[in-house]
């Protein structure tokens, strides 16, 4: 079964417009769980522009919840994260002026650095992936430095989907990486930029076992509701 993680940083976002409490990125995660989601993820950035300290650790704290915490490989954050003792870690790039998460990890030039990161979440049990291109050289390296997952960055895809572009070579791409890592004993997941068109064709790639979806996600839920977007999205990846 292939599995929905629902990402609710958005939900701080529009918080934070405001500067006041409303809406909770705390009852959107419960929320979400309850609509179905699998786990939710939430990126502490180093910025702080959406999920904050207390938000983090709050939403770590709600029990039967699975939650994804997303991480650059900034120490002080590292720390933190490691306090917050999450069920799953996700790390990956982060820029000061990005939008969004714009890549994967650099990861031979930062290899040494995750590795170690790897290996303090690992100690705590703590399930670590890893925000990579589609890259043949990347799931190899990611193999060496002992993660247990990777999660592939679609947002190329999506693009190359939303435009009407070819998408056939990407998506290869994504296959391959895919293929490779599963045959390493990496489990493998996908996000960024996903819509309906883009999940639906993913779904043909069995390897993959989970999605993680925020953006399409929340901000169709504005004219339909969470319930029912994350039970469309659910419908799509039941393959
Ligand atoms: N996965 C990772 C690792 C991400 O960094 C993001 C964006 O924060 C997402 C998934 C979700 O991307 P989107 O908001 O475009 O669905």
């Amino acid at each position: 079964m292939k599995r929905l993680g629902v990402n609710i940083d958005h939900v701080a976002t529009l918080r934070n417009a405001r500067g006041e409490l409303h809406p909770n990125p705390l009852y959107a995660a419960k929320f979400v769980k309850k609509a179905g989601a699998d786990s939710i993820t939430i990126h502490l950035r180093e910025d702080r522009r959406h999920i904050n300290d207390l938000d983090a650790k709050k939403i770590c704290s709600i029990k039967n919840l699975l939650v994804n915490l997303e991480i650059s490989t900034n120490s002080k954050i590292v720390e933190i994260a490691l306090k917050l003792k999450p069920d799953f870690i996700c790390i990956v790039p982060e820029n000061r002026k990005e939008i969004t998460t714009e890549g994967g990890l650099d990861l031979k030039k930062n290899k040494d650095k995750i590795k170690k990161i790897i290996s303090k979440f690992a100690k705590k049990r703590i399930r670590t992936s890893l925000f990579i291109n589609p890259s043949l050289n990347d799931i190899r390296i990611a193999n060496e430095i002992k993660t247990d997952c990777i999660e592939i960055h679609t947002g190329h895809l999506a693009n190359l989907v939303k435009s009407g572009r070819n998408f056939s070579k990407e998506l290869v791409r994504v296959k391959k990486s895919s293929k490779l890592a599963n045959n390493l004993g990496i489990e493998v997941h996908a996000g960024h930029g996903l819509d309906y068109k883009t999940t639906k064709l993913l779904t043909k790639i069995n390897e993959i076992q989970e999605f993680n979806i925020g953006h399409f996600l929340i901000g169709e839920s504005v004219f339909y509701g969470l319930n029912k977007i994350i039970n469309n999205f659910k419908k799509i990846i039941k393959v």
